[in-house]
C-alpha cells in the first residue's frame, strides 16, 4: 500500500510517495537523496540517522514515514545559517570530533536536541539533584546524554570536549 505524504526538511517542503513500510530514514536517503543521516545499524542502536523532528532529536531508522506526515525534519546539513555553522558544528571542528565522520551528523543533531533539553530542565540518569534547576552539563551528563550515539572510530573524548564548548 502506498501513501503521499508532505514533510518539511531543511527549511523545504517536499511530497512523495511511499510505500506504508517505509522507514523515515529510507524515505529522507532513498527518496528524498539526502545522505546526511546514515544508516549505521538500523535497529535504533547506534544513532547515526539521528535527526531533529519537530525540534526532538529522533532515531529515523526507527520511524515510519507515513507516521510523520507534515513533520519538520533539520538533518545536519540544514542546522547551519547559509554559511555560517551552527555553534554546534562550529565546535567540531574546532575540537576536531570528526573522524571518519560516519557517525557525526547523528552527533551533531543528537548534541543539539540534548543541549535543548538541559536547558528546558530534562533531568538525565546522570542527573544528581533532580529538584535542582537546570543540570550542569559536566563530562558525565554529556556522556549520558549523548550515549544514544555510537562512534566507531573512538572519537569521544573529543565530542564531549565540543559539546562542552557549546554547553558553557
Ligand atoms: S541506523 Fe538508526 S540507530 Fe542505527
Ligand atoms: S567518526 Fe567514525 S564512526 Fe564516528
Amino acid at each position: 500500500m502506498e501513501s503521499s505524504i508532505t514533510l518539511h526538511v531543511d527549511g523545504q517542503w517536499r511530497t512523495l510517495t511511499v510505500d506504508t513500510r517505509t522507514t523515515l530514514l529510507d524515505a529522507l536517503r532513498e527518496r528524498l537523496g539526502l545522505t546526511s543521516p546514515k544508516k549505521g545499524c538500523d535497529h535504533g542502536q547506534c544513532g547515526s540517522c539521528t535527526v531533529l523532528l519537530d525540534g526532538r532529536r529522533a532515531t529515523t531508522c526507527l520511524a515510519l514515514a507515513v507516521a510523520h506526515d507534515g513533520a519538520r525534519i533539520t538533518t545536519a546539513d540544514g542546522l547551519a545559517e547559509g554559511a555560517e555553522p551552527h555553534p554546534v558544528q562550529r565546535a567540531f571542528l574546532d575540537r576536531d570530533a570528526f573522524q571518519c565522520g560516519y557517525c557525526t551528523p547523528g552527533q551533531i543533531c543528537s548534541a543539539v536536541g540534548m543541549l535543548e533539553e538541559a536547558k528546558a530542565g530534562w533531568p538525565s540518569h546522570a542527573t544528581r539533584d533532580l529538584a535542582g534547576p537546570a543540570p550542569d552539563l559536566d563530562d558525565a551528563e554529556i556522556r549520558e546524554r549523548m550515549s544514544g550515539n555510537l562512534c566507531r572510530c573512538g572519537a569521544y573524548v573529543n565530542i564531549v570536549a565540543a559539546i562542552r564548548q557549546v554547553a558553557r
